[in-house]
């Protein structure tokens, strides 16, 4: 796949908007001047995944996880960078020219492209194979035939034939141009010892596996034999391109009937899901025969509320399954059961029912989970106290993980009404079960953070971040200071402290947020007469000279590296641009206001009057279209990066003041600055002298000379005095805003 160039790329960028894209897979509510919805990566019930359409961004307030409309695609749809710009690029109609790739770039980015090709060339070659061929119409269309599959169906699934030959497939698409790697990596085609290629699919029907947003990750082919010793189904191998814990059969021919009916029906196998399909039951997906994993449920919960699950009579399948459920009662997500006939499963009963009776049975039978689990696990325990008391403990349990307490409560009646026992002595127990899965989350809760708050440090010094063990999470500065997380990066081994960190954290979010924002005019030392004007950026880089301190943490320094380098390289182009608009902007409007006050005829006065009013109002508005775009000017750029590390870590500084609240305060952003940069400033500052003071302590504890000694003192009273001093003022400001 080749580079998108730059022009392109930012043609994409500016057609992009975030919350468009978002919203092809959250579903979202306005809320204030952002978007609110579930988020998409990590299990929730209450929406804390914030969208802003203004700023490009998006942040979860509850898992931490930011940034852009490129990032989410990545993330949530596996995609790489270019992909990515890719998708944005079909979405909004916008032409993608790329450049020829040198031989390394080829190497490395074309894979996955490459291997989507191969697959969506294998899928083509079976269909055509299944259509088209004797051997494809004679055994694998008969066979669809047989089990009632209608042609739509075939389409509609891209259902197909791989003939009994070695390497069928194999030799097609190496006349095609395809490479024998692709082949193997996608595990369309297997090497043996001796190097010879042979096709993983063969004498088999295919059943291609979609993801989401629909591309060909894996296939499934069913063997036609009866024999016990082949296989039933042969499955593409995980890959680069394909997890199969993150997908779900029938998830692509499925989003939209699913996301109407806020409710997803889950079966087992292939035909289960298109067997539904043909009989008009859409919402249908196929965990393929495994339990489902955690991605595969928040895949679901973007869609639904609710998932049936639906049964045959087969008592020993759906003791077992019921083991496997609780993950997306977890998950908030209602229950609901539909136990099919005796003798029939999705698929022969889908077939042997017209469209009409399929709803109607799914509609009348549709039982909840736990009165259904109540009466097939107390049925099994008979009358033996023993194996009551466990099925009952089962069903408690099972209570204990709903989230909603009113539905616990409800289905707690439910249940003692059922089983014959007394609510009281029911509810004592749930209360148990409850308290204990609270405790195994908090300490998972724990474990996690412990292991976040030292990746987030760590993971934007390099690509990956390296596995950190466990470890308690700073409750204050204090102790903060003596967490010191190494930055792992592999040229430097730098060191810094969590204290130094979460300081210059303050300092860079201003110079994000609010950047060229102009702050004040400053003397610069006495006897000057004329004072500067000083903007965010500025300021800081004024401070930080007057102290000859930088930022230690890597991420930090390359975002200040590159503010500075955009205020002195880009700004001044830029600027002169935006200011000749919002100059255009306001002489346009003050022609038109003064027009329309002299149409209304009134007296001088008045005129006189409404004119004064006009021209504030549109120096104000002038105003405010030059400091928005001052201060989001390093921000917007940076957000444009294509150094992913880089964009998340930019979006997630840039979004805690958007509010969750449909309330929040008018900030006037220079008074902001004004009164909070200077203590960011002078509080990182005096972290640094600390941790000066820190080592030189360390360093007088060791044997020194007696010259030696006397000087790491006096250095050491004169850095006290100065930390000191830093308090006394940092400490004022606090107080008096
Ligand atoms: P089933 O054995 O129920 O198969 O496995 P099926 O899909 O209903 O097939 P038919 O009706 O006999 O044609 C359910 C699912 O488990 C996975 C497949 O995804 C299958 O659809 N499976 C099963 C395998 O991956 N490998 C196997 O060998 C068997
Ligand atoms: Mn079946």
């Amino acid at each position: 796949m080749a580079k998108i160039d730059r022009i392109t790329v930012d043609k994409i960028l500016d057609a992009t908007n975030i919350v468009d894209v978002v919203s092809d897979f959250v579903s979202l509510k306005k809320r204030g001047s952002s978007y609110l919805g579930l988020c998409p990566f990590h299990n929730e019930r209450t929406p804390s995944f914030s969208v802003s359409p203004s700023r490009g961004i998006f942040k979860c307030f509850s898992c931490g996880k930011a940034g852009t409309a490129v990032s989410f695609l990545m993330d949530l749809e596996n995609m790489n960078y270019t992909e990515a710009l890719k998708w944005l690029a079909r979405k909004y109609n916008i032409e993608v020219k790329e450049r020829e790739l040198t031989s390394e770039e080829k190497e490395a980015d074309a894979a996955r492209e490459r291997m989507f090709a191969a697959n969506e060339f294998a899928l083509r070659h079976f269909e055509e194979t299944l259509a088209n061929t004797e051997d494809g119409r004679a055994i694998g269309l008969a066979y669809f035939r047989e089990r009632g599959i209608s042609d739509a169906m075939i389409k509609r699934f891209h259902l197909g034939y791989a003939l009994d030959r070695p390497d069928d497939l194999y030799k097609k698409a190496i006349a095609a141009g395809f490479t024998e790697k692709h082949l193997t990596e996608t595990g369309l085609a297997i090497k043996t010892d001796r190097g010879t290629m042979y096709d993983r699919f063969k004498g088999r029907v295919i059943y291609p596996v979609h993801s989401l947003s629909g591309r060909v990750v894996a296939f499934g082919g069913r063997t036609l034999r009866k024999e016990k010793t082949v296989a039933k189904y042969v499955n593409s191998p995980e890959s680069l391109i394909y997890s199969k814990s993150r997908e779900l059969y029938g998830m692509y021919q499925a989003r939209t009937a699913i996301a109407k009916k806020k409710d997803c029906i889950l079966v087992e196998g292939y035909m289960d899901v298109i067997s539904m399909h043909q009989a008009g039951v859409e919402n249908v997906v196929a965990s393929s025969g495994t339990s489902l994993t955690e991605g595969q449920i928040r895949m679901i919960k973007r869609f639904a509320d609710s998932v049936t699950l639906i049964y045959d009579s087969d008592a020993a399948g759906i003791k077992a399954s019921l083991r496997g459920i609780n993950m997306l009662i977890a998950a908030g997500l209602s229950l609901r059961v539909v136990l099919l006939p005796e003798g029939d499963d999705p698929d022969s009963f889908a077939q042997n029912h017209s469209s009409g009776e399929v709803e109607a049975y799914l509609e009348e039978h549709r039982q909840d989970l736990i009165g259904f689990k109540v009466e097939v696990l107390m049925k099994d325990a008979g009358n033996d106290p023993r194996a009551r008391t466990e099925a009952i403990n089962d069903i408690l349990q099972t209570i204990a993980i709903i989230p909603d307490v009113v539905e616990q409560s409800l289905y707690l009646d439910e249940c003692a009404r059922k089983v014959g026992v007394d609510a009281a002595t029911l509810s004592a127990q749930l209360k148990r079960f409850v308290a204990k899965n609270a405790e195994a989350a908090y300490n998972k809760r724990q474990a996690d953070k412990a292991r976040e708050s030292i990746s987030d440090i760590t993971e934007h010094g390099t690509g990956a971040a390296p596995e950190m063990p466990p470890v308690e999470p700073p409750a204050d500065m204090a102790e903060a200071q003596a967490v010191t997380a190494a930055v792992a990066s592999p040229d430097s081994q730098t060191q810094v402290s969590h204290a130094v960190y979460l300081a210059e954290e303050e300092v860079i979010k201003y110079v994000l947020r609010r950047g060229l924002l102009y702050m004040c005019d400053v003397y610069r030392g006495e006897g000057d007469e004329e004072p500067v004007p000083m903007t965010v950026v500025s300021y800081v880089e004024a401070e930080f000279a007057n102290d000859d301190i930088c930022f230690s943490y890597p991420p930090f320094a390359e975002i200040w590296k590159q503010a500075l380098w955009l205020r002195d390289s880009v700004w001044p182009a830029e600027w002169a641009e935006r200011e000749r608009e919002l100059l255009e902007q306001r002489a346009t409007a003050l022609a038109l206001g003064r027009e329309d006050i002299r149409n209304r005829g009134v007296d001088m006065d008045t005129i006189e009057k409404l004119e004064n009013a006009l021209t504030e109002r549109l120096d104000k508005e002038f105003n405010e279209g030059v400091d928005n775009f001052a201060s989001s000017f390093v921000r917007k750029h940076l957000l444009r990066s294509d150094d992913r590390s880089l964009t998340d870590l930019v979006a997630k500084l840039t979004s805690d003041n958007v509010v969750l609240s449909r309330m929040y305060p008018r900030v006037d952003p220079r008074a902001d600055a004004c009164r909070k940069l200077p203590l960011a400033v002078n509080t990182l500052k005096s972290v640094l002298l600390k941790e000066k003071l820190q080592k030189l302590t360390a360093e007088l504890d060791k044997p020194h000379s007696n010259e030696e000694a006397m000087a790491l003192m006096l250095e050491y009273r004169k850095l006290k005095d100065i930390s000191m001093e830093f308090d006394k003022y940092t400490g004022e400001i606090v107080i008096m805003p």
